[in-house]
């Protein structure tokens, strides 16, 4: 394994929020890091005073500028939440830094925690993403699918969730999985209808299975 000193940019996936679901590869990571990049949330959880913190806002291009400005002393991890490959930073950097630059610590991700909560295989899963922006999808592009996992997140995406499990109304149940691995972890099954009307947490992966579980 590459040690954090030997100038790798470490991109490490720090689970669903709970440290018992960060790997011990990840917290060694960041144990041996001079710099910590990430979410305010994810830098409130793992930098000590050792670490200068670079925070991550809206402006994607700067905080690569800020890896770039401090790349060449090297002990840099980049901290995401969940795992890597799944709608995070990682993309951004390693497009920037290539892959020969950067090694990338696995995590435990949301959706593999959600599936978990309820016991259900997700290999023939379909994850979407409705974080950045509403997928260009409709409900037949979906339809072949028995599990569908969504991570919400734009503005737009608690109408766009409620339009799809509209559209398939009896057929699917939804499943609302909140703060997973934290203390407010709330599981639930809900109609669209109620779908529509909830306040959902900043930290929501959604679930549209044929089978009912809950
Ligand atoms: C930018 S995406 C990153 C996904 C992450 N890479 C993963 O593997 O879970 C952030 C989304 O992950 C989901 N998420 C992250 N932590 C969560 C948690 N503890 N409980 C439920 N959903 C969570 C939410 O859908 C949130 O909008």
């Amino acid at each position: 394994m590459a040690a954090t000193g030997s100038g790798k940019l470490m991109i490490v996936g720090c689970g669903p929020g709970s440290p018992d679901y960060l790997t011990e590869a990840g917290r060694r990571a960041i144990r041996g890091a001079r710099v910590l990049v990430g979410s305010p949330r994810l830098l409130a959880s793992h930098a000590t005073l050792a670490h200068e913190q670079v925070p991550v806002g809206a402006d994607i291009d700067a905080v690569l500028d800020a890896v770039a400005a401090r790349r060449e002393q090297g002990g840099i991890a980049i901290l995401v939440t969940g795992d890597p490959g799944l709608a995070s930073l990682a993309g951004p950097v390693l497009r920037r830094f290539g892959r020969d630059s950067c090694e990338v610590i696995p995590g435990v991700s949301s959706v593999q925690l959600a599936f978990a909560r309820l016991g259900l295989d997700w290999s023939e899963a379909r994850i979407v993403s409705a974080h950045k922006g509403i997928p260009e999808l409709a409900p037949a592009d979906l339809a072949a699918f028995g599990r569908i996992a969504i991570l919400p997140g734009h503005p737009r995406s608690r109408q766009w969730i409620g339009d799809l499990a509209e559209a398939f109304g009896k057929e699917r149940f939804l499943v609302v999985c909140e703060e997973l691995s934290l203390p407010g972890e709330r599981i639930r099954t809900v109609s669209a209808a109620e779908f529509r009307s909830l306040e959902l947490s900043s930290r929501t992966v959604v679930l549209l299975l044929k089978e009912k579980i809950l």
